[in-house]
């Protein structure tokens, strides 16, 4: 099988990983790519607004497979250029066409298919930029927190939880006022939930869901978790809380809720869906939906998944009953080493020096880049991610700690309590 695969950070790294080991991977492409996917696969650089350019590569490269790692080349339709441009042409998209992207590209979208389809999600009323009025005489019946969300994608920095009324009528001028553009001329003004978040991440075809390992990430870029959020600034798989009963109520009233809602909405949908949840009293309830994988979450779970990805993928895609993934008993951890400034602006090219690592860790790039002089360099806020897997959770937050100690960048910052507050 050939395959290409869209993006260029830590997430799209670990997949090409776990990709390049199965039997049925012939050549492995990643557009961009980064100086990590060029040791697994071949970067490639194609602009993915020129459709006759991708379907000649396609085509020259007998690609039998694609796949987006971020989510903005499914909200902006990637999935149904190619399939309107005839270049798809019996290959297979992994990934959702733009209706099935809207689980993630619109919040207000989102939730009022939770609410269609009986799916546990804070209480909610969503206001256009033409409603401030009446969205301010709702915040004034709400209790705080108050939870503002910019209906569309907004790089992580959509979410605005304040303490007080005059904090968030402030966000809610800022938002309808453009300050995210197109993104917050629709607000979503939802309850605070209190209590534990976990991610979970499924591989469906909107009929059968492959399980991945769940993970929990760390969101802040303060230890103890203070501070502006980040991308995510590290991760741990298993989830120690998620426990069989709260695992088949997420199941049943969320994942196969989900695809029966999808189904009988006409969204066809085939890649991973990512559940962002949260835990209250025992009852799970859904944050937000993801088309995708997290970052960090995935260069924690695929070293704990069991089997071969792309052979379930494969399976998915073709409608067969799809091979089953088990998980490694042992557990994963990641941290990221992250630019001095970051999440803010950022220091770049500062060289990486990642000598001495033993086997058992694993270096996943998401910033990286090659300098003129061939040396590794640091071109992101997230620079790198490193992973261990242990019998505890305590032993690979141990090696991933002692590796970190091996690795420098100037300004390099990473968070030393990931693993911790479950
Ligand atoms: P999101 O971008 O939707 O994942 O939201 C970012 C973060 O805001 C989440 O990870 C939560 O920590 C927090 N958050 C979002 N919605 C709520 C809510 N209704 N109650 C409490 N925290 C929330
Ligand atoms: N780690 C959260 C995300 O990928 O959205």
């Amino acid at each position: 099988m050939n395959i290409l695969l869209i993006g260029s950070g830590g997430r799209e790294h670990a997949m090409a990983m776990k990709m390049a080991e199965s039997t049925l991977c012939d050549r492995l492409y990643c557009s961009p790519g980064n100086p990590g996917t060029d040791e697994c696969a071949e970067n490639v650089p194609l602009d993915l607004g020129d459709m006759e350019a991708l379907g000649r590569f396609l085509e020259e490269n007998a690609i039998d497979l694609i796949v987006s790692g971020p989510e903005q080349p499914l909200v902006d339709g990637l999935h149904d250029r190619l399939l309107e441009s005839g270049a798809l042409d019996g290959r297979c998209f992994f990934g959702p066409e733009q209706a099935g992207a809207q689980l993630e590209g619109s919040k207000d979208f989102a939730k009022e298919f939770m609410v269609r389809n009986q799916i546990p999600t804070a209480a909610y009323r969503s206001f256009h930029a033409t409603e401030k009025q009446q969205a301010k005489e709702y915040l004034q019946e709400v209790a705080p927190p108050f939870v503002l969300k910019a209906d569309g994608l907004a790089a992580g920095k959509g979410v605005i939880i304040t303490e007080t009324i005059e904090e968030a009528e402030q966000a809610l001028d800022e938002l309808m006022g453009g300050a995210l553009g197109d993104a917050g001329k629709t607000v979503v003004i939802e309850a605070f939930l209190k209590g534990r978040e976990f991610s979970v991440f499924v591989m469906t075809n909107g009929e059968d869901a492959v399980w991945l390992p769940a993970a929990k990430d760390y969101k802040r870029i303060g230890e103890g978790d203070v501070g502006p959020n980040t991308g995510g600034m590290g991760s741990i798989s298993p989830v120690p809380f998620l426990d069989e009963t709260l695992r088949s109520k997420v199941d049943e009233r969320i994942v196969q809720r989900t695809l029966k809602g999808l189904k009988k909405e006409n969204l066809p949908f085939l890649g991973f869906l990512f559940f962002g949840l949260i835990e209250v009293e025992g009852e799970p309830f859904v944050i937000e939906y993801n088309v995708r994988l997290g970052d960090p979450e995935t260069q924690s779970i695929l070293p704990r998944t069991e089997g071969d990805l792309l052979a379930a993928m494969w399976d998915l895609a073709h409608g067969n009953a799809p091979s089953a993934l088990g998980e490694k008993e042992e557990h994963s951890a990641s941290v990221i080493l992250a630019s001095k400034g970051y999440p803010g602006s950022y220091t770049k090219g500062e060289p990486i020096s990642l000598n001495g690592l033993g086997s058992h860790i694993r270096v996943i790039h998401a910033g990286t880049a090659h300098d003129g002089s061939g040396r590794l360099v640091t071109s992101g806020g997230r620079v790198l991610a490193v992973n261990a897997l242990g019998g505890r959770l305590s032993d690979c937050l141990e090696n991933v700690y002692a590796a970190i100690g091996k690795i420098e960048f100037d300004g390099m910052q990473y968070r030393r309590d990931i693993g911790s507050g479950l």
